[in-house]
């Protein structure tokens, strides 16, 4: 007997042997045919069961949902359906699943929608859809690992608690020991953190990034790979406040380099996807072509999942400048028209989600990296231009996400960072190691933060970035 998971039995020549095979029922039909899944593949196993030779108190226990075992032989399957099938001698019944029950989950076979689907993130992934999203998902991680690791870029854990801002955006959940009703007062009445359990404000990161470079700057190349959290309160299909972040750093490396790396990086995942997701990919496919089907004419997407992935691949993203866009920008019809909700007046304005869709999706129709913004509109820590205004910074915008990749060239000089530090009111004290790396062999150095949901998102062609990770936190959300 041999013991083997659904997508082997799938793929097996070994007929008139037999196989034993655990799954969750996902239907049995005509008191005969049970369709198995056990998470290995998006398709069933056919197990044929001749009821007359089965208790029936058994057969009444294969339902919709219950774990069971069977034991039997591989048989061609005499169904148009599937090419293989097993004809069931044994079976076990592993956990029940009471029908009635079963009635008001989402493991009842119809359709749910996906907000109805959320509700139940924990029994989601018994679902077709979900169990595709999330086989995807842990390849890509494969990829974005083995990626790194075939380039000699180190692996690197930055801590989750820290006491920096990254961003400088402000936007941290706080970590304490404190019993809140009854925190410890300075003098005037402030809180007194020194007494909190690391003796210091602390919170969870929004970045690895100042803890990556001072190690990209020892290693040579590295990259994080984690959880990130971030409270801001935006409510949109493309944020969450817990997402991993995949973030390489680079010592002797410019801008240019790290555009180049960030392209290269992802077209290595979406090809290792394409070669080894081809069922999930096809089914994904599918999905949103039906999804596409309920939308306005307007709305669908032009080509099919597979279609775009392979388009990225084979396209060079369209590289322009934060002054080139600005300009395309105040020229188009939706700002002329006033249909953006952000009107372009001049150069400066920070880009919404709006403007970066119009760019990839109506202007350039492929992936845009956007360099050099505005120094106002970035962060601290990105390397000043010569024209003293703007920044080597660069973002990658794609297709139905918008932002995918933020990136810069680091600014390396000791005098100008603490200038650009004074003028946003960082405290030195409160950096001084990041600020040591510019005082003991400063060098050239880049690296970006890729929003892995949101490459998931792209990837399964998903709309709403809540439905790409297990359990999604956000805003009033955090059930589970
Ligand atoms: O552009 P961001 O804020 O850049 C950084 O954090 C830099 N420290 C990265 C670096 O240079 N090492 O974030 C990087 C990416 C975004 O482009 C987006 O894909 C994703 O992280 N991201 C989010 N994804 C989901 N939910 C959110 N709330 C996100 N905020 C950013
Ligand atoms: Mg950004």
């Amino acid at each position: 007997m041999i013991q083997a998971k659904v997508a082997e039995i799938l793929e097996s020549d070994q007929f008139l042997q037999e196989f034993k095979v655990s799954g969750w029922v996902r239907s049995f039909r005509s008191n005969r045919f049970v369709a198995l899944n056990d998470g290995s593949t998006i398709n069933n196993i056919q197990c044929v069961i001749d009821f007359e030779k089965f208790n029936p108190e058994t057969l009444k226990r294969i339902t919709v949902g219950a774990a069971i075992s069977v034991k039997g032989i591989l048989k061609e399957s005499e169904g148009k359906q599937q090419r293989v099938e097993i004809d069931v001698k044994e079976v076990t019944i592993l956990g029940d699943a009471n029908p009635e029950e079963v009635k008001l989950t989402i493991l009842s076979p119809k359709r749910h929608s996906l907000e109805k689907l959320r509700e139940q993130a924990h029994l989601r992934v018994r679902t077709n859809t979900f169990g595709a999203i999330m086989r995807v998902r842990s390849k890509l991680s494969f990829a974005v690992h083995s990626y790194f690791q075939q380039n000699n870029f180190y692996y690197v854990n930055t801590p989750i608690i820290t006491g920096s801002d990254a961003e400088g955006a402000g936007e941290m959940f706080k970590v304490t020991n404190f019993d809140l009703k009854n925190p410890p007062k300075n003098e005037d009445g402030s809180i007194d953190y020194k007494k909190d359990f690391f003796g210091k404000e602390t919170n969870l990161t929004v970045s690895g990034q100042l803890e990556g470079e001072t190690y990209a700057l020892g290693l040579g190349q590295i990259y994080t790979f984690g959880p990130t959290f971030r409270a801001e309160n935006s409510n949109t299909s493309r944020h969450l406040a817990e997402f991993w972040m995949i973030e390489p750093e680079i010592a002797f490396c410019d801008l240019d380099g790290n555009m180049d790396l960030a392209e290269d990086f992802i077209k290595y995942v979406v090809k290792y996807v394409l070669e080894n997701c081809k069922d999930d990919l096809e089914f994904l496919e599918q999905r949103l072509a039906n999804e596409d089907k309920t939308k306005p004419a307007a709305e669908r997407s032009e080509m099919g999942l597979i279609e775009k992935l392979k388009f990225v691949l084979e396209n060079n993203f369209k590289r322009v400048s934060y002054t080139e866009a600005i300009d395309i920008l105040k020229d188009s019809k939706p700002n002329k028209k006033k249909k953006f909700k952000y009107i372009i007046e001049e150069w400066g304005a920070d880009l919404q989600s709006e403007h970066e869709r119009f760019l990839v999706e109506k202007h350039f129709k492929c992936p845009v990296i956007l360099f050099d913004y505005p120094a106002k509109i970035k962060a601290f820590y990105m390397r000043l231009n010569e024209d003293g205004k703007t920044v080597r910074a660069m973002d990658i915008l794609f297709p139905g996400i918008g932002e995918i990749v933020g990136g810069s060239q680091r600014e390396e000089r000791l005098d100008v960072l603490k200038e650009k530090m004074a003028e946003l009111g960082i405290e030195e004290k409160e950096l001084w190691w990041y600020l040591d790396t510019r005082k003991f062999g400063t060098c050239v150095h880049s690296g970006f933060g890729l929003g892995f949901e949101r490459l998931v998102q792209f990837v399964t062609g998903m709309g709403n970035i809540r439905d790409v990770i297990p359990f999604p936190r956000t805003p009033q959300s955090a059930e589970f």
